[in-house]
């Protein structure tokens, strides 16, 4: 070759390797010498020494995780950081299964003041919570230790969490409070259904939070939100086993933030407790939830497909009487298929001192599975302005398509509903560390909780119920408080809106 043609060539390979950004992506491998990091060893300190390194480079930099099983005590990885950073992990990381040998009370995993991290790699987050299930007392014991979420993330913004496993959390698997901007794509989450207070994502003072093509199976709710979210959507998520997805609990204390602008679509619940939900506590503080929208939305053998609680009382610790606060509006359930394993398949059970306005229904084709009477809907306190394509027996007696001049009143029966599903025992996580970052404590919570218990009330089976034609309906229950409910419940809204 021309000597000449040689010396361009090898200019000009010189050039543009000064001009590479060689530092595009700093790599810091936690299995090097300089980490000594090895599979089926802890690696806290390797990776909290790379976290250190990676952290203070002032370029991109991937953290990697290879292939292997490898023991992780508890890390929190924490911010500011110079540049954007990547946390790969391929392998699996595994928690210890005592509680009290996480480094942190309440944090397996945590990210905390960070912009622009991805977590990714196809790899799995281990929480092995089989032992603090069994030792998950957080219902009846306020020092209870069984608080580890798998993963939280803390003040972080413009984040993407991509082709990562949670599995088997003591805690919830992740928790969201106080970020912007996070994505979750096609993530896979998974507890047994009977674990304790594994909630899959939990989300709280947050926005424009996505969650996409991810699987959810676990042992509470798959997706809940906090107050203070707003711009959140959920699409193509498979929820099942689990509660379903919920908004709220809402009103359990002071100042809570509006919950808005929620789109759940393209979801699929299988064998779930729950399926579209919205539940607040009565006796609660004020608050406000409106713009949600479930749509396109298939229930698969689901026990409450779609419910609004502003009745919340797990365990009866609460005072029904006093209703809710929280203001419910602008909510629709669109095109939402499949089966109910109890009759009882819409079920708004609103406030009656802020009733719930502006509901939608449309495109309801929900079908009974079992034998005890015929599928029907519950509606107290509720303006619903479309009913559009819903049998009467779902839209709580209303003709549908609906239209002003038709909408007949109908008579209502009274019944008392056996199937209720909502039951008193609930194992849900009442407090759990759901609207707290981080090591805030939930006495506020708890004391509302202990303070607000009066005897049982049945109040909540006694509604006006609208049922298939031919439902024997159980009457002979009524009570004077029952009566005056009654009166509330079902003939203000009927004068008053229909
Ligand atoms: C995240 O965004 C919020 C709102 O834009 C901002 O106040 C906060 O400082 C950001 N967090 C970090 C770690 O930069
Ligand atoms: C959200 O975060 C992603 C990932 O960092 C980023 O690409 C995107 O621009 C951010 N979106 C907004 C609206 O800031
Ligand atoms: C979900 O998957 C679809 C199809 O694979 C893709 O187009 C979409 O961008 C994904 N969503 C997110 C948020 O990554
Ligand atoms: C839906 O999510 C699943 C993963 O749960 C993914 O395999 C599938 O490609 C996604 N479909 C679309 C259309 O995004
Ligand atoms: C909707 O969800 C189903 C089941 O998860 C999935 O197969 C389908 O591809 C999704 N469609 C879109 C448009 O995301
Ligand atoms: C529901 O879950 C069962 C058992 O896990 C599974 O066999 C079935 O295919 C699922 N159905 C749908 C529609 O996803
Ligand atoms: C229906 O869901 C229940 C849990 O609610 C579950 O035990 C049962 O196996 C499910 N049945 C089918 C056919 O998936
Ligand atoms: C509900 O929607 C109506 C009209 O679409 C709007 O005027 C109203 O402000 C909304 N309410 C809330 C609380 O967002
Ligand atoms: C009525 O709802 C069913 C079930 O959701 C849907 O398949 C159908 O297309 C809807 N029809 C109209 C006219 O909206």
């Amino acid at each position: 070759m021309d000597q000449k043609l040689m010396n361009v060539l090898t200019i000009s390979f010189l050039l543009v390797l000064a001009f590479t950004p060689v530092h595009s992506s700093v790599f810091f491998d936690v299995t090097s010498a300089k980490y000594g990091g090895k599979p089926n060893t802890d690696i806290t300190k390797a990776l909290l020494n790379a976290w250190t390194d990676a952290c203070a480079s002032p370029w991109e930099s991937t953290i990697y995780v290879p292939k292997g099983t490898y023991g992780l005590k508890g890390a929190i990885f924490v911010g500011h950081c110079k540049a954007p950073i990547e946390l790969q992990v391929e392998g699996t990381l595994q928690a210890p299964e005592e509680t009290g040998q996480v480094t942190s009370p309440d944090t397996w995993v945590g990210f905390r003041y960070l912009n622009r991290l991805t977590l990714s790699g196809g790899g799995t987050f281990d929480g092995r919570g089989a032992l603090s299930w069994k030792q998950n007392d957080c219902n009846t014991n306020k020092n209870c230790k069984s608080r580890v979420v798998n993963i939280r993330f803390d003040f972080v913004n413009d984040t993407i969490i991509k082709d990562i496993t949670s599995l088997d959390s003591k805690n919830f698997h992740f928790n969201v409070f106080a970020c912007n901007n996070i994505t979750f794509q096609h993530a896979t989450i998974t507890a047994p259904g009977d674990s304790v207070n594994t909630d899959g994502i939990h989300i709280a003072r947050s926005t424009m939070v996505t969650v996409a093509n991810t699987s959810i199976g676990t042992g509470d709710d798959c997706i809940s939100l906090g107050d203070g979210t707003s711009q959140l959507k959920f699409t193509n998520v498979t929820c099942g086993p689990g509660h379903g997805i919920s908004i709220g609990s809402l009103g359990g204390h002071r100042d809570e933030q509006p919950v808005t602008g929620v789109i759940i679509k393209n979801v699929t619940f299988n064998s779930t407790q729950n399926g579209a939900r919205i539940k607040t506590w009565p006796a609660s503080y004020g608050g406000l939830v409106s713009d949600i929208h479930y749509e396109d939305i298939i229930m698969v053998n689901v026990s409450n497909p779609i419910i609004i609680d502003q009745e919340y009382c797990p365990w009866n610790l609460c005072n029904k009487k006093i209703p809710s606060k929280v203001k419910i509006s602008n909510v629709s359930f669109k095109n939402i298929k499949g089966t109910s394993t109890t009759p009882l398949a819409v079920n708004f059970i609103c406030s009656w001192s802020v009733p719930c306005e502006n509901v939608e229904i449309s495109g309801i084709d929900l079908t009974y599975t079992g034998h005890k009477g015929f599928i029907s809907s519950q509606c107290s306190n509720v303006k619903l302005a479309t009913i559009a394509n819903v049998t009467k027996a779902l839209a709580c007696g209303n003709y549908s398509p609906a239209s002003k001049n038709h909408t007949e009143a109908h008579s209502p029966e009274i019944s008392r509903s056996e199937n209720q599903t909502v039951s008193k025992n609930q194992t849900e996580t009442v407090a759990g560390n759901r609207n707290e970052p981080a090591r805030v404590d939930q006495r506020k919570y708890r004391r509302l909780l202990m303070t607000s218990s009066g005897p049982e009330s049945d109040d909540r089976f006694l509604r006006v119920t609208s049922s298939a034609p031919n439902n024997r309906s159980t009457c002979g229950w009524l009570q004077p408080r029952a009566i005056v409910q009654l009166l509330r419940g079902f003939w203000l809204p009927l004068h008053g809106w229909f």
